[in-house]
């Protein structure tokens, strides 16, 4: 039945559905509420090895490294170690420095794509200690690396990953809160995203719900050419996968940019044929997105804000909201109405959502 479309027009919408029963399943037994931690099984490091971890990298292709990116964020957050992101494709390709005491984590919803499987080999082969964070049981990448987390999305067809970048999202932070408990991440802390982690699939439940307004804002703005996808720190990923998706499935031209870096350049091209979406999280910098709306819109660019705080509706030509969750877990909700953005306006525009032009849903060659 997983290959069945049931009441949906294609898998996209069929798998953006399923991402509140997806999230149960990655979460599924895996929350310590007593010793407020997270039970990784697939993961055979001692604690002592966990607190020798000096750095954390995460490696992938196409959405499951701007997933890395969201990763390496939480990673930081709750596990105070530093941690980036880089496509695997890049990283096989540049000789990389590999390193004893990082932790290397190889992304992918199929398990196939041969940068990330080349990368993971590469690794192995000097010394490098890789875990792999997978949706597919007994793929390739699931296979070299030997131990990892299994992201228990179901079967993903649409070409565009959702599900399965909901639960990578959401197993980083898993990873997070057990590298964070074993080092420096108080107990209260700890118990704060153990509940917060609880309620998530709720919480994303919630965001489904508002699929009719998204879908009136994807017909307000299908007729651009063009779109710029603004964050900031926590909001950055968020607005690079709502870019990526759009590119993906719209054809239309999106471009995400840090919001701290508007000023420094793509300001220069804000009029009112260039609608903005801006990632407004209720955080520490909401003030900073908050004028980045406004500069804007003082130079007559449309603007679509994607926010959890209690903004009035007119801040902007239009208001997505979705519920709050804690700070270090917005990115998994803000992602969600863009999946829906993309999803409307690619529909809006007649495009073959499951199998967009010239995109393979994993490519295994060179
Ligand atoms: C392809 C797909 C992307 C996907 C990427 C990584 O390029 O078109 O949607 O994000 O591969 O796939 P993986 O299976 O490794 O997550």
């Amino acid at each position: 039945q997983d290959y069945d479309l049931g009441d949906h027009p294609d898998f996209m919408h069929k798998e953006i559905s399923e991402q509140p029963a997806a999230a149960r399943r990655v979460l599924g037994g895996r929350l310590d509420d007593r010793f407020a931690t997270a039970h990784l099984g697939g993961i055979r490091l001692e604690p002592r090895e966990l607190r020798g971890i000096r750095r954390v990298t995460f490696l992938g292709c196409g959405s499951a490294y701007y997933a890395g990116q969201m990763g390496a964020s939480l990673v930081e957050e709750l596990a105070r170690i530093p941690a980036d992101a880089e496509p695997a494709s890049e990283f096989r390709y540049r000789n990389p420095v590999v390193d004893p005491d990082t932790l290397y984590v190889a992304v992918s919803q199929s398990g196939e794509t041969l940068d990330t499987l080349m990368a993971v080999q590469e690794l192995q082969r000097k010394g490098g200690r890789v875990v792999g964070v997978v949706n597919a049981v007994g793929s390739a990448i699931a296979r070299q690396c030997g131990q990892g987390i299994f992201l228990h999305a179901g079967p993903e067809v649409s070409v565009a990953s959702t599900k399965a970048l909901t639960n990578m999202t959401i197993s980083f932070a898993l990873l997070a809160l057990l590298l964070g408990r074993v080092r420096d991440l108080s107990a209260a802390d700890g118990r704060r995203l153990v509940s917060a982690l609880l309620d998530l699939p709720d919480r994303i439940e919630e965001v489904l719900r508002s699929e009719p307004e998204v879908q009136a804002v994807a017909k307000q703005f299908a007729g651009a050419r063009h779109m710029f996808f603004l964050g900031r720190v926590r909001g950055w990923p968020v607005a690079r996968e709502g870019a990526q998706k759009l590119k993906e499935i719209s054809y239309i031209h999106a471009e995400a940019y840090q919001a701290s870096e508007l000023k420094h350049g793509p300001l220069a091209l804000i009029d009112s044929s260039m609608p903005s979406v801006v990632i407004l999280p209720d955080d520490e910098l909401y003030a900073k997105n908050l004028s980045t709306v406004e500069q804007i819109r003082a130079r007559g660019g449309p603007v679509i804000v994607v926010t959890n705080a209690d903004v009035p509706g007119d801040l902007a030509d239009a208001v997505l909201r979705v519920p709050r969750s804690e700070p270090e877990l917005d990115p998994v909700l803000l992602t969600i109405p863009l999946q829906l953005l993309a999803y409307h306006v690619a529909l809006e525009l007649g495009r073959d959502i499951d199998k967009p032009r010239n995109l393979a849903k994993s490519v295994t060659v060179e």
